[in-house]
């Protein structure tokens, strides 16, 4: 393992501290701050320059970062992957009481989660505040020490546990946080207090639940990963440490991570907002091309869209395709879908293939069974914003969108060498 297994721990740490979408665009900032990147806002007027490293936040949650090669550029070689996770979005007013003694939190769903897996776990509360600073307002991002609980029915009072439960989001999944009987509970005065400002200046909040279990290895010499938000902060991690490891020669690297993806993309950080066909064509206006030079640029420009793939799971081998059966620490998955749901075609699979036997990486492929609907991801969205060559790739795992997923120890520096070889090209 030895140099896999350390790309692995990386992810791990990145992961622990990226509780949110929010924490893990900070953390990303943080990074790309420290290696020379300099920050660009979307109200202030941008002049790049060639052989230099940006980056531009929208709503603290997506970011998009680049580095021009020093020569003039020929086009962009993006790579794009999402930040957030299926988690439980906190409600205004979330305190509700329980005869009089407990005090649960008032959350609903954010993203298509496994439910069952959120019960009996570790759980905290984190994301970002907006807080009242004189007649300013000001984003603070927060995760509280706090665990809280959504506790399961004991057994004998549901004989039927076992047998295919539905839960009810609104009645089943909320957590436990509090004894009123002992202290007057409440989530803001909390937050307040972590954030050590008064209560009545916090005047908006995007909180949620989220898993506050470790990430580890397991199994015989180490060989998985069980971890929360491996999708898709896998992808997450491998692309921007490539990115940032990597000095363009031809083509302008850009490294996106969009909010979003987990609902649809449909805001104003999603992959299916202007966000990223902005930023280029910012770009092109800083380097002073012209609309025929910038269109130029886009032709000749290539975006691997990366999010976690389905391995074959052990207990239920028939769910996979007869044919395309990734398995993990085989590689980089490329993904397939006839109707277009992913973006790979001919050409940008076989181009995908090529990297990856430059970066000696091992690949296989996936398509959802034919009778099986199957997921979606970024890659068609932004094509349809930004009309370039796509592939959709991802790293193989098990129990997507479980509040712990499973994924492949030695896949990670896969990913990360290959888009190190994308980068470089
Ligand atoms: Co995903």
């Amino acid at each position: 393992m030895d140099e896999y297994r350390r790309c692995s721990e990386e992810l791990l740490k990145f992961i622990e501290k990226c509780p949110t979408g929010f924490h893990a665009v900070a953390v990303l900032k943080e990074e790309l701050e420290a290696e020379g990147f300099q920050e660009l806002r979307e109200t202030e007027q941008w002049k790049p320059e060639c052989g230099k490293g940006y980056f531009v936040t929208r709503n603290d949650s997506s970011l998009i970062a680049f580095r021009i090669p020093s020569q003039e550029p020929k086009g962009f070689h993006i790579v794009a992957s999402h930040c957030d996770s299926p988690a439980f979005k906190i409600k205004e007013e979330p305190e509700m009481t329980v005869e009089n003694t407990y005090v649960k939190l008032n959350t609903e769903r954010y993203g298509g989660m496994i439910l069952y897996s959120w019960l009996d776990r570790a759980l905290s509360v984190a994301g970002r505040v907006v807080v009242r600073d004189g007649d300013e307002l000001e984003t603070r991002l927060v995760n509280l020490e706090e665990t809280l609980v959504i506790p399961s029915v004991a057994i004998h009072l549901n004989r039927d546990g076992n047998k295919g439960m539905e839960f009810n989001p609104q009645v089943d999944m909320l957590p436990l946080y509090g004894n009123r009987g002992m202290e007057d509970c409440c989530l803001t005065e909390r937050v307040a207090e972590a954030l050590g400002v008064m209560e009545e200046d916090i005047l908006g909040h995007d909180l949620f639940l989220y898993v506050k279990e470790k990430g580890r290895f397991y199994g015989e010499n180490d060989v998985f990963l069980f971890s929360p938000r491996l999708d898709d902060l896998q992808c997450v991690y491998a692309s921007s440490k490539a990115f940032m490891n990597s000095v363009p020669e031809k083509y302008i690297n850009v490294c996106g991570v969009f909010d979003n993806e987990e609902v649809g993309s449909g805001t104003k950080q999603g992959a299916d907002s202007t966000f990223l066909e902005d930023v280029l064509w910012r770009v092109g206006e800083g380097l002073e091309w012209g609309r025929e030079e910038y269109l130029r640029m886009i032709a000749d420009s290539f975006l691997i869209s990366a999010d976690n793939a389905h391995g074959v799971h052990p207990n239920h081998p028939e769910k996979a395709d007869p044919t395309n059966r990734p398995y993990l620490n085989n590689g980089i998955v490329i993904k397939f879908h006839g109707s277009q749901r992913y973006a790979t075609d001919a050409v940008s699979a076989a181009r995908m293939k090529m990297i990856c036997e430059k970066a000696q990486v091992p690949w296989q492929t996936y398509a959802n069974r034919s009778d099986i609907q199957g997921g979606s991801t970024l890659g068609n969205i932004s094509t349809a914003h930004v009309s370039v060559s796509s592939v959709d790739i991802g790293m193989p795992q098990l129990a997507m969108h479980s509040a712990m997923e499973t994924a492949g120890a030695k896949d990670t520096k896969y990913a990360e060498d290959a888009f190190a070889v994308f980068y470089k090209e």
